[in-house]
């Protein structure tokens, strides 16, 4: 995608009423973030939706392909396609909880409406992927790229606690840039930034009382088939 292209996919007023929001001039194109996109009420509302998903369909500790080491954080998901991640299977979207073996719940309607509002692509995500963070959890750099369909951005919101985003170029080795995420921040790839690698260095514990006993929950949206 030109430049140009890239630049306005991501220019427009964030919500109706509020002051249009543009990514912060050091982004690289198609990295678009979008600071307190919900406020405190919206924030809420989404957490409760979260934890009526969480309900459905537990945590589970995924683990890393060949090596089986879990993962520090605790996952779940929403959608037809849930990611998920084991020893034998590695990487991949299923549509079943792989411990209770469940369809995954729907996606809530108002993480649905931030993707419509965001994505500017005209079709609805597949997988909502929930991932949780104490304290001490972290996600090593990596890309997001077990989706068949690249052409729509991965769009993610941040709840509770606060984190230092890390976010680096297409190869694991370009240099990389911190951005702090707070609970209601939105941040898409897209565009020529939707391969980006990137990771969260640390969470910044105390930052929010939203859930409750701490931490952060982030929502990945992604679209996976090629519609
Ligand atoms: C991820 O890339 O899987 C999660 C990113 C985040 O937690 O902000
Ligand atoms: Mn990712």
């Amino acid at each position: 995608m030109r430049r140009t292209q890239e630049l306005n996919l991501f220019c427009h007023s964030a919500e109706p009423g509020r002051a249009p929001t543009e990514p912060a001039a050091h982004l690289p194109p198609g990295l678009a973030h979008f600071p307190a996109y919900l406020d405190a009420a919206a924030q809420r509302a989404l957490a409760d939706d979260i934890a009526a998903v969480i309900a459905q369909a537990p945590w589970f500790t995924p683990r890393m392909p060949r090596s089986g080491r879990p993962f520090s954080v605790k996952m779940t998901n929403c959608g037809p396609l849930g990611w998920v991640s084991d020893q034998d299977g590695g990487y991949r979207y299923q549509p079943t909880h792989p411990v209770t073996g469940q369809a995954w719940p729907a996606i809530p309607a108002r993480v649905l409406d931030v993707w419509r509002e965001i994505a500017q692509y005209p079709h609805p995500p597949e997988a909502c992927l929930i991932n949780f963070y104490d304290v001490s959890a972290r996600m090593g750099l990596h890309q997001d790229r077990d989706e068949e369909e690249f052409a729509a951005p991965v769009v993610s919101i941040s709840l509770g606690d606060a984190c230092v985003f890390r976010y680096g170029g297409l190869k694991r080795a370009d240099p990389a840039s911190r951005l702090r995420l707070h609970s209601g921040d939105v941040l898409a790839l897209g565009g020529s930034a939707r391969l980006l690698f990137h990771g969260v260095d640390k969470i910044l514990g105390g930052a929010s009382a939203l859930l409750p006993g701490g931490g952060r929950i982030n929502l990945t949206l992604r679209r996976v088939t090629r519609p």
